[in-house]
């Protein structure tokens, strides 16, 4: 009895290898792993391991090794079927019967994949023959050269069948039949009846492999700019499941092997084709993409098998933050302990492909490194997408993320998001109290906002009038100072964001000024280190040097990254409340207020005013 092998994968993916084993051997997690004392021989001290991420025990003392099946076969002395039949029952799955005509179809399958490999050397041969040369030009113009366009076997597609020179002909003379050609999704036969015609013509061919390296599905893309379809890939067919597939998952999971634990390793998930071949010319293999669909959960547990946490690349512009939200809603039923994803922005406009060739590696690598957990994610779509200032909105909030928490079937990842959004809607409110004093004076309370990972800022509950200023000119270094503090505490940025309307800079620091609010527009709710990896890209990044440079950072301790927030909220108010506190101060003066309510004006301003000057004398 033989089973398909997607129902053996099934079988390792769905049962938990701890918990099988645990039934047999007492098992203590350490670190990745669990260790206990090894059915196989007699020990006293345990050398028997179980790793869950990559599926099999080992035993250091006696060596032995095996899966879930293998475990349960030596350990119940029962036959392979017997074992798959009982995990299988209990895992809920049904085993597939292999009826004759099943057996039939698994050897087209396995004819199948012959005939894909066929059609891949014949297209790559194409590509450098005569009839390939506008691709072999096309690939050469998107600065590929000949070792990735053969790493990555790409072929072409020639325009019209012409007699001995078409796929057809070259597959037929090598036994495969027209029945096969159509089953491969090779050939394409007309409703009207007419004679099948080539399902890829006059396109660069991509081919896209499974798992195991094996060729099972292509995507053609037509040269230059597309009227209709720029990509057409292969239809299902056997062997290629669209919803499943991820490109380059094979040459993915080397590279993933061969870094293992390094920085670097991390597995990226991108849009495009090209965006993987860019990436992979830029030194991460890494690299994976989905094929034109978007994220299902077959994806997601195919990025699982491959790495606990993929980084999701997405573009920074409204209809990628859409996708990404679409995509972090498709992972929370299927999170498990450990399995999780990272999500990158890219530059409005950008992929990653594009961005590589301005930016070049570096920048891109930068991008990848400062991508940010699931949980944050939820938190800023929830957080910043409506206004939190009463506590009836409030609530609102607190009902949508545990909305969201419901969402997760894992209960232990269940439970862990729930205690994180509790302590940071306890973080984000507490101390802000919707009032307005609050932010201008920041009484020094230091609330945890600091320590929530960037996570703690919502909404804008006290909007500054000072706005409404007339603009203020200030020294260089002042400006910098501002945009420091805003760059390294983002979450001050709706507060801040008011007032630097009102706030003239030099064309340069402008210039960034507005780079950053575009990247706050966008509501990414980016941290530290990702608005830092945008804007050091192009001619900002001297600009930013400037910024947060030692000098700023002296003469303005509030602009640090190490700065109390509410330090910095204070000064930050001050600096831009002198001229409304000049103006309170002349008011008060005509009305002839009483001087308790100038007092209190003038405790307000004072420090402001002596602030000011301390740094207006800075560059002086
Ligand atoms: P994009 O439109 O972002 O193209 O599609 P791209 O990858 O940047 O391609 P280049 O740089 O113009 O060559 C992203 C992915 O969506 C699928 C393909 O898998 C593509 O790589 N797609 C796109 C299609 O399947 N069909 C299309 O017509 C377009
Ligand atoms: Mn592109």
């Amino acid at each position: 009895m033989s089973f398909p092998p997607r129902f053996l994968d099934d079988i390792r993916a769905r049962a938990s290898l701890a918990d099988v084993i645990s039934k047999r051997v007492k098992l203590t997690r350490k670190g990745r792993e669990h260790v206990g004392l090894c059915p196989f021989h007699n020990e006293k001290s345990p050398s028997f391991t179980v790793n869950e991420d990559k599926g099999f025990y080992h035993c250091f003392g006696c060596g032995a090794h095996g899966d879930v099946i293998s475990f349960v076969m030596n350990t119940q002395g029962s036959t392979f079927p017997e074992a798959v039949e009982r995990l299988a029952a209990e895992a809920g799955l049904e085993v597939p019967v292999e009826s004759p005509e099943e057996r039939e179809r698994s050897k087209l399958r396995a004819g199948l994949h012959d005939v894909m490999e066929m059609a891949c050397r014949w297209y790559q041969q194409r590509l450098h023959d005569a009839s390939g040369r506008d691709a072999l030009d096309y690939l050469r113009g998107r600065s590929l050269d000949d070792k990735t366009i053969s790493r990555f076997r790409l072929g072409y597609a020639p325009g019209s069948a012409s007699g001995g020179d078409s796929l057809e002909a070259a597959l037929r003379a090598q036994g495969v039949t027209p029945e096969q050609l159509l089953e491969a999704g090779l050939m394409r036969r007309p409703d009207d009846g007419r004679a099948p015609y080539p399902f890829f013509r006059d396109r660069v061919m991509f081919p896209i492999a499974d798992r195991r390296g094996r060729v099972i599905a292509f995507g053609g893309r037509v040269m230059g700019e597309a009227k209709a379809a720029k990509y057409l890939n292969s239809p299902d067919t056997p062997l290629f499941d669209k919803g499943r597939t991820l490109y380059n998952a094979a040459a993915a999971r080397e590279a993933l092997q061969e870094h293992k634990g390094e920085s670097g390793g991390d597995l990226v998930v991108v849009e495009g084709y090209m965006d993987v071949i860019a990436l992979s010319r830029a030194g991460m293999n890494a690299a994976v993409a989905p094929l034109g669909t978007a994220m299902t959960e077959d994806h997601l547990g195919e990025l699982w098998r491959l790495t606990p946490e993929p980084v999701l690349c997405f573009d920074g512009d409204t209809a990628g933050q859409r996708a990404a939200g679409r995509a972090a809603e498709r992972a929370l039923p299927v999170l498990r302990p450990g399995k999780s994803l990272r999500f990158a922005v890219l530059p409005t406009g950008e992929d990653p492909d594009s961005l590589i060739a301005t930016e070049g590696p570096a920048a891109m690598r930068r991008i990848i490194e400062s991508a940010r957990p699931l949980s944050d994610l939820l938190w800023d779509m929830e957080a910043h997408a409506r206004p939190v200032d009463t506590p009836e909105r409030r609530a609102d909030l607190e009902a949508r993320l545990n909305g969201r928490v419901r969402e997760i079937a894992d209960e232990s990842v269940q439970g862990h998001y729930r205690t994180m959004f509790k302590d940071r809607l306890w973080a984000a409110f507490r101390g802000r109290g919707g009032s307005r004093q609050n932010n201008q004076r920041g009484s020094g309370g230091r609330g945890p906002e600091r320590g929530a990972n960037g996570g703690g800022a919502v909404g804008n509950p006290g909007a500054h009038v000072l706005a409404r200023t007339a603009p203020l000119r200030a020294n260089r270094r002042r400006q910098q100072a501002i945009l420091a503090t805003l760059i390294n505490q983002p979450v001050l940025r709706d507060e801040i964001d008011e007032v630097l309307a009102g706030f003239e800079f030099d064309p340069d620091l402008d210039n960034l000024r507005q780079q950053l609010q575009n990247l706050f527009s966008n509501d990414w709710g980016l941290d530290v280190a990702s608005i830092k990896a945008h804007l050091e890209i192009g001619d900002s990044a001297r600009v930013l040097e400037g910024v947060l440079s030692s000098q700023v950072y002296q003469l303005a301790p509030f602009a640090r990254p190490d700065a109390l927030l509410d330090d910095a909220r204070r000064v930050i108010a001050e600096i831009f409340g002198r001229s409304v506190f000049e103006r309170q101060k002349e008011e008060l003066r005509d009305l002839g207020r009483s001087t308790t309510d100038e007092a209190k004006v003038f405790a307000a301003g004072r420090e402001a005013v002596e602030n000011d000057r301390r740094l207006a004398d800075i560059d002086d």
